[in-house]
Formats: structure tokens, sequence, C-alpha cells
């Protein structure tokens, strides 16, 4: 028999499924964009290095980690800038994940305030983010592609 619109109808279905699947993507991807720009962003307060992060390190951590004696190879310069820090990634991860886990300063060491502690590691988590994780791994076809034969 037949069938005068079967190829029309395949076609028509076919891209009916591509339209449906590009406005998919294209729905996940303005979706997050709308809502940010909805929620009123708070405002961020910058931790600053100098006034609040080098005090914390001179009154925690300098007398065991300076020059001179720099205990676990950890050393934190006598002066102290936002700069060098920058270079030194290394130092103040490490750093941040021992004054998070309450490793440092060990204990009966010095009295670092739960608020210093608070500082501190907001402020190395904002400004040595740890590198992304590799986007989700590359899959076959590129995205975007539907299940199923085409
Ligand atoms: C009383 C001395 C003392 C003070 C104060 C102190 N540390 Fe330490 N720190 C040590 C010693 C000892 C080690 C090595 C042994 C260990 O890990 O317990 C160490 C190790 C470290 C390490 C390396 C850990 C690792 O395994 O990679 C880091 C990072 C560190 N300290 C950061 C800090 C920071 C930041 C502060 C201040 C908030 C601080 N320390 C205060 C004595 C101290």
């Amino acid at each position: 028999m037949n069938y005068p619109c079967d190829n029309t109808y395949l076609q028509a279905m076919k891209l009916a499924s591509t339209f449906a699947s590009a406005l998919v993507v294209l729905c996940v991807a303005v979706l997050p964009l709308l809502g940010s720009a909805q929620g009123q962003e708070p405002p961020k307060k910058e931790i600053n290095f100098d006034k609040e992060i080098v005090p914390i390190v001179k009154a925690n951590c300098i007398a065991c980690h300076n020059k001179d004696n720099a205990k676990h190879n950890v050393m934190f310069p006598d002066k102290m800038t936002l700069e060098d820090a920058k270079k030194n990634a290394r130092l103040w991860r490490r750093s941040g994940r021992e004054v998070k886990a309450g490793h440092m300063p060990p204990k009966g060491n010095g009295t670092m305030k739960d608020s210093e502690r608070k500082t501190f590691v907001t402020w190395v988590n904002a400004t040595f983010p740890m590198p992304a994780a590799p986007a989700t791994p590359p899959t076959t076809g590129g995205g975007g592609s539907t299940t199923g034969g085409k």
C-alpha cells in the first residue's frame, strides 16, 4: 500500500524532536542565567588580606612557621603581601585545610577564635579556588544527542 504522508510525517517527527532537544538545551542554558538575574546578589564583603589575614597569621601561626622555625617546611614570611601570597597557592590551600580541620594551630597552642578560622578559611577558598573538576567527560556525539538510532 501507499502511504503518501509517511515521508512527510517522519520528516516532521524528526524535525520536531530535533527542535525539542534544541529547546531543552536552550532552557537548561538560560534558566540559571534568569535565576541569578532575579535573585538579588547579597553584598559580598571582601576580606582584606592586610587588615584581616595577616594579623590572624601573625597571631596564630607565625611563631611556629617562620623563616627560622619552619615547622614541617611551612613558612610564612615576616612581611606578607597579597601579591606574594597569590604566588604561593599551595601554602595557603594547605593552611586553609589544616585550619578548617582544626589541626592548626595545634591543640593547646594559641587561641585562634572561631571567627578567625572562618575568616581565614573563607579567604583561602575565595582566593585559591580549587581548580575546577574536569567537566563531564566528553561523551560521543558532543552532547545534545538523543538516545536511540537515527
Ligand atoms: C605551636 C606551633 C604551631 C602553630 C602555632 C601552628 N603550627 Fe602549623 N604545624 C606545626 C607543626 C609541629 C607541624 C608539623 C606536624 C603536624 O602536622 O602536626 C605543622 C604543620 C603545618 C602544616 C602542614 C600540614 C601538612 O601535613 O601539610 C600547615 C599547612 C600548617 N602547619 C599551617 C599552620 C597555620 C595556617 C597555622 C596558624 C593558623 C599554624 N600552622 C600554626 C606547628 C604549629
